[in-house]
């Protein structure tokens, strides 16, 4: 390839293209799951590059999947992302990717599995934990703790009563003094104990949130027996290029982009700054 090819075929891989949005639902005041038209193909904890014109750029997770569209649950916290709520349906919204590693679902079947989330960090385990309400029959006992700040920031309400139907659920409130029903009080890392001994030396796990909560969750399980190399995390960084080009998302020397998000423990443990 020369010089020249290889200059275009980077613009192509960098360019965005627009895709219609289909369907925005309200999880929170500053929550939204978008619907966009896209007809290729994704693997669970994969992201796209979100863009508007003269609004930037963004890495968002793949919350969910159907046929010709995925989905995004996106917080809004800045330049892009309050662009994109500016949004209706119908418009549309510059996308480049699917980028990154995935969560390799195919290992994690018939197995104990251990998923704790917070916050936003349920978005890109959505799908996988749909795929195990779709199989049952591919499953074990799945644990899932997944933490949100207080009544009014909780997401995906209705799969979580779905969840609950199906798994070991709970949803601790940090900031609630109250218990409120189908909610615990407190964090995520005060429920872990609850998951008894022999699922916890056999499971794998899933486990998202601000890498100090990745840090804490691990250090527990792997005190208490889990395997390192059944434990799978996701590390959400700051990015521009997304494609091993510009050295934002590097943590410990490796390109979370490139060889991310999702790691797994035996690498990811090298890497928390
Ligand atoms: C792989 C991956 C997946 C992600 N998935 C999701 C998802 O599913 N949903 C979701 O909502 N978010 C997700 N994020 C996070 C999202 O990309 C960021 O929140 C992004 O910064 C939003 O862009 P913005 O332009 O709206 O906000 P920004 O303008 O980037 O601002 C975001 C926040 O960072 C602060 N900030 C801005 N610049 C800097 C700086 N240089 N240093 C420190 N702080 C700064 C701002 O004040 C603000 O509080 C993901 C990130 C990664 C890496
Ligand atoms: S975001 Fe540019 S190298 Fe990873």
């Amino acid at each position: 390839m020369t010089d020249r090819q290889k200059a275009e075929a980077m613009i192509n891989i960098m360019k965005p293209e627009p895709h219609r949005v289909l369907k925005i639902v309200r999880q929170t005041r500053a929550e939204y799951t978008f619907r966009v038209e896209w007809p290729g193909v994704t693997r669970d904890g994969q992201f796209f590059m979100l863009s508007l014109p003269r609004e930037g750029e963004a890495p968002i997770s793949i919350s969910g999947r159907g046929p010709g569209y995925v989905e995004f649950t996106i917080r809004k916290v800045g330049r892009l992302t309050e662009g994109v709520f500016g949004l209706e349906e119908g418009g549309l919204l510059y996308m480049r990717g699917p980028y990154g590693s995935h969560w390799p679902v195919e290992k994690l079947e018939n197995e104990n599995l251990i998923v704790v989330t917070s916050g936003t960090g349920l978005a890109p385990v959505r799908t996988s934990l749909m795929h195990f309400i779709e199989h049952p029959e591919a499953r074990r006992e799945v644990y899932l703790i997944a933490g949100f700040k207080d009544r009014h920031s909780t997401l995906f309400d209705e799969d979580r009563e779905m969840f609950s139907q199906h798994f070991h659920t709970v949803y601790p409130l940090s900031r609630e003094k109250e218990k409120l029903p189908g909610y615990e009080t407190g964090r995520v890392t005060s429920f872990l104990k609850d998951i008894p001994d022999e699922v916890v030396s056999t499971a794998n796990y899933i486990i998202t949130g601000a890498p100090a909560v990745i840090a804490s969750v691990t250090e527990e399980f792997l005190g208490r027996g889990a395997a390192p190399e059944k434990i799978w995390v996701s590390f959400e960084r700051r990015m521009q290029c997304a494609v091993g080009k510009c050295g934002h998302c590097k943590m410990n020397g490796v390109y979370v982009c490139l060889e991310g998000p999702v790691f797994n423990f035996t690498q990811a443990r090298e890497m928390f700054d």
